[in-house]
This record gives structure tokens, sequence and C-alpha cells, in this order.
């Protein structure tokens, strides 16, 4: 049934209906609509724009198709043209004149904008719970490996030597960023726009500020046109989600490279990890690298959502009804890739033996050995840079490291060396002594460790 067959002759054609149906996308907003529909139903009636007994059998109604859809008593008909339509036929079926009045003062217009941030902010409190359990989860294997020597990388060559627990604790740095862009765009979100009618409000003496509170929102929407034209905060989100996806796929990128025999720097649990259908000996991170591969489709949901808005003329247009398959897709992929990833990194075995051999390697501690002829010696930097590089030459000519390098050598490149020059190099100094805000030092990574879990705490409790 349509809800608009007074004004026309023909019934729609089928493909009409196909094309422009969005039932199989907004029918996960059910509860929402019915939620929305309930406050404003009883905000008619606490303002007598319809009987009162009418408000409460109305309400009444609304949650028994909610629990008859919930207990499968009902199912939501896959041809309806939106949930709107469908669960306001359904109210009228069974209420008859009662059900008619709900949708006064209303238009699915508002309606859609309010359904599409009550799903939303359900949604995003799930995100947000699971960003927690990531954190908490690299912070776990940050305190383990707070004094676990790796070498640190510029251009994907060694640099200079940090701990895995500092490695992991950037990442817990780049989500909480995420979980704070999260909250900014739910503060946005937090309007609500119903009352906004169809574009230019409504003549019926609405208290919109109850139908806020009866809904939890901070504040109404001041323009009508605005309330029922803005999916800014879909954008917002899906630029949350696009830049969460962008940390997953770094840290996806670096578990695929330290599980290659490249690197074995962690070997990633069997219950984590692929086979091949052909060659007996691989263990592939198929995980990892589906994370990564899945930030393409958020980057797009986010391309789409702006792509659809620009130039949209104001107020409604139907191009907006695509804002909620990339909107919800965005926050889906973010839950479905967090559901792995956290036990992937749980029970991932950390190869600390490797990972120090890989550090000892490659003149990891030239700056240290740079740094040495300045504090000890009193070189100027520049000087000691330029005997430190010799020195690798050397080194390199002999098949030999910066350890293994006798003192004569370093003696004929500077005549400053002596003896304390391997307590300076030694990794474990090198790392230690990085106990600068913000280093890598083992120290630092407990008390980050710490500093974090506050944080997560005062997360929660919000
Ligand atoms: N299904 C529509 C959407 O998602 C609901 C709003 C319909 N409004 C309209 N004027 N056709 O945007």
């Amino acid at each position: 049934m349509k809800l608009w067959k007074g004004r026309f002759q023909k019934e729609a054609d089928s493909r009409t209906n196909d094309f422009n149906s969005s039932i199989s996308v907004d029918s996960r907003m059910v509860n929402e609509d019915i939620e929305g529909s309930i406050a404003h139903a009883a905000m008619l009636g606490k303002c007598g724009i319809i009987e009162k007994t009418e408000s409460e059998k109305i309400c009444r109604e609304l949650a028994g198709i909610r629990e008859d859809i919930d207990s499968g008593a009902l199912a939501i008909d896959p041809d309806a043209e939106d949930i709107h339509t469908f669960i306001e036929g359904e109210l009228t079926a069974r209420l008859g004149d009662a059900g008619k009045r709900l949708h006064t003062a209303r238009s699915r217009n508002d309606q859609v904008a309010l359904d599409v941030r009550l799903t939303l902010r359900k949604e995003c409190e799930e995100l947000k719970t699971g960003l927690l359990t990531l954190i908490r989860t690299l912070c776990e294997k940050a305190e383990t490996h707070s004094g676990t020597v790796m070498p640190g990388y510029t251009h994907l060559q060694r640099a200079q030597p940090i701990t895995f627990g500092h490695h992991l604790m950037a990442y817990c740095e780049m989500f909480l960023r995420d979980l704070s862009r999260l909250k900014d765009a739910l503060k946005r979100m937090d309007v609500m726009p119903l009352g906004s009618g169809a574009l230019a409000g409504t003549t019926y003496p609405l208290d919109r500020e109850y139908t806020a509170r009866l809904l939890g929102f901070r504040e109404i929407s001041h323009n009508s046109l605005d309330g029922v034209a803005d999916r800014d905060f879909c954008a917002e989100i899906a630029f949350f989600a696009s830049m969460t996806m962008v940390h997953l796929s770094r840290l996806c990128e670096e578990l695929v490279l330290w599980c290659s025999w490249e690197y074995k720097f962690i070997e990633l649990s069997d219950a984590f990890s692929t086979g091949s259908s052909i060659m007996p000996q691989k263990k592939n991170p198929d995980l990892a690298e589906l994370i990564r591969g899945k930030s393409g489709r958020v980057f797009g949901d986010l391309m789409g959502l702006l792509t659809m808005m620009k130039g949209l003329p104001l107020a409604y247009n139907k191009d907006m009804q695509e804002d909620k398959e990339a909107v919800f897709d965005a926050v889906d992929t973010i839950k479905l890739c967090l559901t792995p990833l956290i036990p992937m990194l749980e029970t991932m075995t950390v190869l600390e033996q490797n990972m120090r051999n890989a550090a000892a390697k490659g003149f990891i501690n030239a700056t240290d050995c740079a740094d040495y002829l300045v504090s000890q010696k009193g070189l100027p930097f520049r000087d000691a840079y330029k005997a430190t590089g010799e020195l690798v030459a050397v080194c390199i000519e002999k098949g030999l490291t910066l350890e293994t390098l006798p003192l004569e050598d370093y003696r004929g490149v500077c005549r400053e060396f002596d003896e304390g020059v391997y307590e300076a190099i030694s990794l474990e100094k090198c790392v230690n002594d990085r106990k600068v805000a913000g280093g890598p030092a083992p120290e630092n990574v407990k008390r980050e460790v710490g500093r974090v879990r506050k944080l997560l705490e005062a997360w929660e409790e919000r």
C-alpha cells in the first residue's frame, strides 16, 4: 500500500518499487524507528495534539509490534518501501484510525534523520567498547615486552633500537585519538531533528524539547531545512572509521611483515592463520591482510557519502537514502575487523631473540657511538658523526659489527676511543638511556601503560 495513494491514478510499476525501496538497508533501524515513534506519539498526547488515550494506545501498540518482531511473530515485509512505512502500516492495521494519527506533524524526512542518529548512537557505543578492548590488549602485550629490544625503522631500514612495548604503545596513541574523534562526532550528532517536518517545520504546537528529553538528546535542531538535510554526522563517523582503518591497516601490515621469514619477529597462532591449498609449508596471515584490504571499502564509504551530499540543494533529496548503506558499512567493517584482530594479538608469540638479533645487526647503535664521542670525549656532534660513519665503512669491509670491531680499528679512525665504547653501544644501554619523555626506555613503557590504563578507565565510566 502506498502512502500517497490519493494523488496517484496508477499503481507504481514493480521496477519503480524495487529501485526506490530502502527496506533491505533500513530495516536494521526498526527498534530506533519504533523508539522515535513512541516519543513522538507521547509528545503529541502531552501537547493535546492527539487525544491522550489515543497517544497511549499508539505507544502501547508500538511496543507490542517491537515485541512481535523480536519474538519472530511478526516478520518485516521485504516489499515495504522502507521501515517507516512498514511500522506505520502495521500500526494502522492493528489500531485503525488511532494508527493513522501517529504521523501528525511528522514527515519521513525528519523521521529518517532521527532514526539514523539513534542507530549510529547505539553502533558507536559498540565501536567504543571494541576500541577500548583493542587498546587494553595492546597495553597487556606492551607491558610484557617493555624491555624487549627490537630495531626501530625509518624507510624500512634499521635505524635505532627501541622496545617492542614502545612500538605497540604507538598504536595505542592512534586508537586513543580515534576514540576522541568518535566522541567529537557523537557530540555534534546529538541533536534531535523531529519537528523539522518535511522541510518547513509544522503549524502544530509541538514540544520538541520534550521529545528530545524522552530520546536522550542534548538539544534540538534549530533550522528545519538543516534538520532534514544534514548528514554531516554520517560523514564524520565515516571519517572516524576511515582513520581507524588506516591505523588498523598499518598495524596489520606490520604483523604481516613480522611473521614473514625475512623478519620472524612474531608467530601468529594457528587458530588465527590459514594454510595454502598447494604449498604445504605455508602459514599465512590472511586475517591481517584482509583487515588491511578492508580499509579500501571504508574509504569508499566516506568518499561515497561526501560525493552523494556535494551539490545537493536544500532540503531533503532522495539521494540521501544512500547515506545508510555507506555509514552502516563503515561501522560494520570496523566491528568485523576488531573481532578476530583482538584475539590474534592476544595469542601471538613474540620471538624476542629474533628481534634482538635483528637489532644487533645493521649498525643500529651508530648514533649512540657518535653520542659517546660527544658526551664522553667532548667532540662536536658533526665530527663524531663523521668518525662513526667511517667506522661503519670499516665494519662493512671486514664483515664485522660495531660490537665486534677491535678497539685498534676504533682508534685507527679516532684516537679518542677507549674500552668504554663497548659499554656505550650495548643495546641495553642504548634502549635504557632513551628515557626522555615519550622515549622507548622500558621504564617509560611501563609508565605509559599505566597512564593509558587510567585513560581507559575514564573512557569506560563515560
Ligand atoms: N527511505 C527514505 C530515506 O532513507 C526515507 C525518507 C523518504 N522521504 C521521502 N521524501 N521520500 O531517506
